[in-house]
């Protein structure tokens, strides 16, 4: 069978200490899970969807001191790994390319806190974790099913709602992802950010984040960051609009990987008995946590 054919929605999804994962990643998590971090590695984490690739170029164009053409210098997975990711289509392994890498690095992943790779908290890496709001998070994430060839398909809108609320998408339950790094923030000196505390002030997020690095860059050099990580210049930029990621894994025909970037697009397309169950069903879940979320700015 060729490569083509396999990724013709052939996606099988299988659970890994009970979060469901696409079987590549599944099959490769063994590998992953011994992968040991350097202490000066700096890990990305989120539940797909939440506005990773956003904070991945504002953390490479943090460390570059705001230097564009050095953050063009390749595709944003090639830039920042994606740990679990195997090699496929001519991008290779994350595993392989880390390890062709020097030290500091950056890293992203979608792993749930509980299957991180020991070594991260061992050697007490910083680790920065973006979390959306569900809404927004489960319509982000409907749309990037239709265009990603390696998801199973999302089927109806009303069902794929059902599954998001169960866990049986790719990653597992967002509820306890979000919650998972939650809990831990403090013991593990996690930076926990809010996509949508990004639109509402991006300067502040990045100050944070620079903060949180230990950097120190001029005001000049962070209104730069600001504009060249606005939605509008990033879904422009080959390296980060994923069109360098064509069919058969990503078909932008279907879905634009840079689709909306809005808060409370949500309301676009739940109807208001789909919202009030959603709503009811997070509260249950949601009970023993009380994690500032909004879905509307
Ligand atoms: P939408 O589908 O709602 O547009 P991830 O990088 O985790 O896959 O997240 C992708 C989501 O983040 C998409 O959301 C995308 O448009 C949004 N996004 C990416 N870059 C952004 C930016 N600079 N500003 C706002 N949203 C951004």
């Amino acid at each position: 069978m060729s490569e083509n054919q396999e990724l013709k929605r052939h996606c099988l999804l299988v659970p890994v200490k009970g979060v469901l994962l696409t079987e590549h990643i599944a099959n490769n998590y063994k590998a992953v899970s011994a992968f040991c971090p350097d202490p000066s590695d700096l890990l990305i984490a989120t539940y797909p969807k939440a506005g990773t690739t956003w904070v991945q170029e504002i953390v490479d164009l943090l460390l570059h001191n705001g230097d564009s053409e050095t953050c063009k210098r390749a595709p944003i997975p090639i830039r920042i790994p994606f740990l679990e990711n195997t090699a496929r289509l001519g991008i290779p392994s994350s595993l392989d390319l880390l390890k062709a890498m020097d030290p500091p690095r950056v890293i992203k992943t979608h792993l749930p806190f509980h299957l991180i790779p020991k070594g991260f908290w061992e050697n007490k890496c910083k680790v920065i974790y973006v979390a959306r709001n569900a809404k927004d998070n489960l319509v982000s994430y409907f749309y990037f099913h239709k265009m990603n060839l390696t998801h199973p398909e999302p089927g109806p809108w009303e069902g794929f709602i059902q599954k998001f609320m169960n866990g049986q998408v790719p990653w597992g339950s967002w509820y306890d992802h979000v919650k998972g790094y939650w809990e831990e923030r403090e013991k593990r000196n996690i930076l926990y950010l809010f996509y949508e505390d990004m639109k509402e002030n991006p300067r502040r997020e990045v100050e944070r984040i620079m903060r949180y690095l230990d950097l120190s860059l001029s005001d000049d050099v962070i209104s730069r960051i600001v504009e060249l990580t606005s939605f509008e210049i990033m879904k422009e930029n080959p390296t980060t609009n994923y069109t360098f990621m064509s069919k058969p894994v990503f078909d932008h025909s279907l879905s634009t990987f840079m689709r909306k970037g809005e808060v409370g697009d949500w309301k676009n397309y739940f109807t208001p008995e789909q919202a009030t169950e959603f709503d009811e069903d997070y509260e249950k879940k949601m009970k023993h946590v009380n994690i500032p979320f909004r879905t509307q700015l």
